[in-house]
């Protein structure tokens, strides 16, 4: 079963109230959802592996850590991007994939129009980031394509959820962990988290 973290930390509650308000800028809300995105991925990679290594200090060789270099950051297009720098500070080692989706505004469904990934999907841990779990199905989907590219081992780290998009997405990825800075009432009847953030791409892009 899918182990589901919801966030409590003081800053990340704070940061995601700011970065709700419709007078937050373009520039203001960037710059928080990479700060939030920055403080989850610290809980988002309590688990990653090491290396034992040595390093010599002034003094003497001291026994070490190393994170191993096979992580993968993997935005859904266009909104995630606004969360790929934070994990990027975090493990500058990382290689970033792509995958583009956007729902049909009519259908709600997810439709791809582009993925590339970095090699060796199957060995690295895949964080798949993007500011909005709705219904699920951009995440399931996104999840889909990268499963089926080999990915074994992933992550899903978004902003805000609504409890459909969390009961979809674990029904349809129980092996997939995922990070969660706050969890809404609902979804409307156009698909929008309720009261969330409206539309998380716009917002991030200035599209509005
Ligand atoms: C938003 C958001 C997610 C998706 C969530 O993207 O960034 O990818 O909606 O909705 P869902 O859980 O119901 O699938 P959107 O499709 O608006 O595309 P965009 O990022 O290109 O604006
Ligand atoms: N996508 C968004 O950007 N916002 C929502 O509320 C739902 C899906």
């Amino acid at each position: 079963m899918s182990k589901v973290t919801i966030m409590d930390h003081p800053l990340i509650q704070h940061k995601i109230t700011m970065l709700r308000r419709k007078d937050t800028d373009v520039k203001e809300f960037r710059a928080l959802a990479n700060e939030i995105a920055l403080l989850m991925g610290y809980e988002a990679t309590r688990d990653l592996a090491l290396n034992d290594i040595e390093v010599e200090t002034p003094i003497a060789l001291a026994k070490g850590k190393e994170v191993t270099k096979q992580v993968a950051v993997v935005p859904i297009l266009r909104a995630g991007l606004g969360m790929v720098d934070a994990i990027l500070s975090l493990i500058p080692s990382a290689k970033v994939g792509h995958i583009g989706l956007y729902r049909d505004h009519e259908t709600l469904e997810p439709v791809e129009y582009y993925c590339k990934l970095p090699n060796e999907i199957d060995k690295r841990t895949v964080i798949v980031v993007d500011p909005m779990l709705a219904t699920g199905g951009s995440a399931t989907a996104a999840i889909n394509f990268i499963k089926q590219r080999g990915a074994k081992k992933i992550k899903f780290m978004c902003l805000i959820a609504a409890p459909e998009g969390i009961e979809a997405l674990t029904e349809a990825h129980p092996d997939v962990d995922i990070y969660i800075g706050a969890v809404d009432e609902r979804l409307n009847e156009n698909g929008y988290i309720v009261p969330g953030l409206g539309d998380a791409g716009d917002r991030l892009f200035g599209t509005l």
